[in-house]
């Protein structure tokens, strides 16, 4: 048959209340037209992000009863550390942990060697005792907790070491939120990907491979660092998949290079691991040398070369809540930022410090602000994104929504799609007719609210501050717009209307109007809680 088998079917379903444009303006002006204010329910078609929208599997559902609710070291917090190992760190994932627990079986040998288990030098997930002696795995309820925890006490950290001064820390593409935390510790953030690269689109629009846009651009790496000097760059992030150039992958190559660079200067170097399954799943489709492997064994190498990683896990943990903040022990981030006394033992870990600050923020080092039900969901959801008939079916979705704007003949659009998203490029999509202060984006973000019932987000001038910027750091914004694909959860149907309602759109775009920020133009990640009027 010359059709796809399909992976997966539905059986939670929701009905949308059908809206009409007058009631959806009353509510764009109810809400001062901030697209994080306006009621989903008012939406046909909601895709301002993938992130914890998934509709979760069977199996995880049913992991969720087996959540344990306890206060201390619920029993799903060695079943997730265990899925974490597995999928992160065996390149195999036998689920022994999780196969017992749905068994209602507990395995109290290997749960005590567990607590005496300090795991051999170089681990990221320390055994459970372990995690009192030498902490370095820290359950969070999202990415951006992780990121703020890690960013506040390297900031502390580098503060009381030299007070006052401005660090840069570069990566491909950092997301809003990583660079506002970022900014947050007063320093810079940088992305150094190649635009010129991202901006290419072949005749007809696809690709025979991937060409792995989301990579760090070694060559400008290089040249920041013998710009500022290594004691000004106190980390290096790589972002995969990577969601600000337009969700795209990063190959292997890449992201070894960059921790060769990194090593070779002795900067820990640090993954944003949100979308590490369908990173993966970029690899072995399009690189060479992964054809064979599985999705396992493809993060195991990935994994391998970072120091440490902060990974929302609402992404691909498949689930809605979860993230994580883990360090190497005994690697470079763990030795840039713990004290030493002369003698070479440990004065202060920052392992420690991190953990005084995830229990003062988000409870128990156990939990991290997440219920055992939610700790269960996110275990099999990890194992639900190795599955590589999933990670395909979501990928070729997103190609089917790309390629279907650019046969409607939209300009601007993206190629190849992303791995969770499809983005569009305003700059072109206007003609570039729009300056960088009109705020277009913005504006056909809303008109697609307005007229169409359709939610997209805004990743361009807008939410990345493009007017705020230096014009180093302004050369680097690409103005798109992102339509998210949300996990396991859209028909074709969903598709095609979202398909119709752009080209409608993209024909009469002089319509569209400008914006204009009313309130809150210089607050911090200002998108989340800016007034806008057109
Ligand atoms: N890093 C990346 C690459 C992300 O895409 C996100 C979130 C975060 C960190 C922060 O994680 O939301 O769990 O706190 N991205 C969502 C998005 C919000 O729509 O792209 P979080």
């Amino acid at each position: 048959l010359n059709v796809e088998v399909p992976n997966s079917f539905t059986y939670v379903t929701k009905n949308i209340t059908k809206t009409t444009v007058e009631q959806r303006e009353r509510a764009l002006q109810a809400t001062h037209y901030n697209e994080f204010a306006f009621p989903a329910g008012l939406l046909i078609v909601d895709m301002l992000s993938d992130s914890g929208t998934t509709a979760m599997t069977d199996m995880q559902w049913s992991a969720m009863f087996l959540g344990d609710e306890s206060y201390g070291r619920n029993k799903g917090y060695y079943v997730l550390l265990d899925a974490m190992r597995d999928c992160f760190e065996r390149g195999d994932h036998p689920k022994k942990s999780l196969n017992l627990i749905r068994n209602g079986e507990q395995d109290v040998e290997k749960l005590l060697d567990e607590l005496y288990l300090v795991e051999e030098e170089g681990g990221l997930f320390n055994g459970g005792a372990a995690q009192l002696e030498r902490p370095n795995a820290f359950l969070m309820p999202q990415g951006r907790a992780a990121e703020s925890i890690l960013f506040e006490i390297v900031r502390k950290i580098l503060n009381d070491r030299e007070p006052g001064k401005t660090f840069t820390i570069p990566s491909n593409g950092h997301f809003d939120t990583t660079e506002g935390n970022i900014k947050q510790m007063g320093s810079i953030p940088r992305n150094l990907y190649n635009k010129e690269l991202l901006l290419e689109v072949p005749e007809g629009g696809e690709y025979e491979k991937n060409p792995f846009k989301g990579d760090m651009d070694i060559a400008k790496l290089q040249e920041l660092i013998d710009k500022l000097g290594i004691e000004n760059i106190p980390m290096i992030y790589t972002t995969v998949t990577n969601n600000t150039v337009c969700g795209q992958a990063v190959s292997m190559k890449s992201i070894r290079e960059t921790a060769e660079i990194a090593h070779k200067y002795e900067i820990p170097f640090m993954l944003d691991a949100a979308r590490w399954a369908e990173n993966c799943y970029f690899i072995k489709m399009n690189e060479e040398g992964y054809a064979d492997k599985s999705i396992p064994e493809i993060a195991k190498e990935m994994f391998s070369y970072c120091d440490g990683f902060t990974a929302s896990l609402k992404k691909d943990g498949h689930a809605n809540m979860g993230g994580i903040l883990a360090f190497r022990d005994k690697g470079y981030f763990w030795k840039k930022f713990s004290d030493f006394n002369e003698d070479g033992t440990v004065k202060t870990d920052v392992g420690i410090l991190l953990k005084v600050k995830q229990i003062s923020s988000y409870g128990n080092d156990s939990y991290g602000s997440m219920s055992g039900h939610d700790i269960m969901a996110l275990t099999q959801g990890l194992y639900e994104c190795c599955n590589v008939d999933y990670l395909k079916e979501r990928v070729d979705q997103c190609n089917y929504l790309a390629k279907g704007f650019y046969d409607a003949g939209i300009k601007g659009v993206v190629l190849p799609a992303g791995g969770h998203g499809v983005y569009i490029n305003m700059d072109e999509f206007f003609d570039h007719k729009r300056s960088h202060e009109s705020f277009a984006g913005e504006g056909f973000s809303l008109e697609l609210i307005r007229r169409y019932g359709i939610r997209v987000a805004e990743l361009g001038d807008y939410s990345m501050e493009y007017d705020l910027k230096t014009p180093e750091q302004q050369k680097e914004v690409v103005n798109v717009v992102r339509f998210a694909v949300n996990r396991s959860m859209y028909s074709k149907a969903h598709m095609d209307y979202v398909i119709a309602a752009v080209k409608a759109l993209y024909e009469d775009r002089e319509s569209i109007p400008n914006m204009r920020i009313t309130m809150g133009h210089n607050l911090p990640m200002r998108h989340f809680h800016a007034f806008l009027e057109p």
